[in-house]
């Protein structure tokens, strides 16, 4: 049977049925594949059961893997494309990364050169409850900005920066930090899809810093007012995580954020990403 694409929300995602990545995906189904992720940005395909290497497989279809980043504070290997995102414990120390709880709205990669296009995780043990990853479409919310706001920001840049392990305040005072101390870069406020040629916002609450040249006061205040109008839940869709499920996102349109969950419940995901170009 041919694949099939179901929308998922207004804002963004689909479903894909009838694709079971151990058995193999050919050519035909694989091109409807990619043709639904340049259109609806997220394709999830559930109820899978792979390996690494089938995982490792699959992702180089999407383009060239990325190699796997070191977080701060975990100790798993080095020697794979594989993220393992968990709150899993040996010894009493975590072994993978960004294991606990809420994780504000970002895109994967913005504090560097040529932040990584797509992310793909797939969910070997999600929690009973919390724990949803929420995306939000730029593309629509570049978009639906007032003609003199899309004025105002085109052109402008700005500063990006490694800030997972500061994970959430209410204002963003965690964002106090030497910016020699973790990676960061300077991008486009407004960045244009290499593949699809739409423009998409690019700026978000965990990672942007600041507007470049811009007072500090006006760049808060700007910021502030782009935050608030891109998490805007028309431009959302929420994902409620089952066992299997494996999504893959386009972090040139997309941001998104992690919802709180228990700390008493293992979440299990493998996570692996695709390279991207410098955005413009
Ligand atoms: C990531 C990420 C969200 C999640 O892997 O980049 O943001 O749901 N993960 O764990
Ligand atoms: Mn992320």
């Amino acid at each position: 049977m041919p694949i099939t694409v179901t929308p998922l929300s207004p804002a963004l995602g689909a479903e894909i049925g009838n694709a079971d990545i151990a058995a193999g995906i050919g050519e035909e189904d694989f091109r409807d594949i990619l043709h639904a992720w340049h259109r609806y940005a997220l394709v999830v395909l559930p109820g899978q059961s792979i390996t690494e290497e089938q995982q490792v497989a699959f992702g180089a279809r999407f383009g060239v893997l990325a190699p796997w980043s070191q977080f701060a504070d975990d100790h798993q290997s080095k020697n794979s494309t594989i993220m393992l995102v968990s709150n899993l414990k040996e010894n009493g120390e975590y072994i993978g990364s960004l294991q606990e709880g809420e994780i504000q709205f970002h895109s994967d990669g913005i504090y560097t050169e040529e932040p990584v296009a797509a992310t793909m995780l797939y969910a070997v043990k999600p929690t009973t409850h919390g724990g949803e990853t929420a995306y939000g479409n730029m593309s629509l919310a570049y978009e639906t900005l007032a003609a003199d706001i899309k004025a105002r920001i085109d052109g402008l840049k700005a500063l990006h920066a490694f800030t997972y392990n500061s994970l959430v305040t209410a204002d963003n005072e965690a964002k106090m930090i030497g910016h020699d101390q973790v990676s960061h870069y300077v991008h486009p406020v407004v960045r244009t899809h290499p593949v699809t040629g739409r423009k998409a916002l690019y700026v978000n609450r965990l990672m942007t810093q600041a507007i470049v040249g811009m007072e500090e006061d006006e760049s808060r205040e700007l910021l502030a007012f782009l935050y608030h109008h891109l998490e805007n839940p028309d431009f959302v869709y929420q994902h409620k995580w089952r066992k299997g499920d494996t999504l893959i996102w386009d972090n040139r349109c997309l941001v998104h954020t992690r919802r709180d969950f228990p700390p008493n419940e293992t979440r299990i995901m493998k996570r692996l990403t695709i390279k991207g170009d410098r955005p413009f």
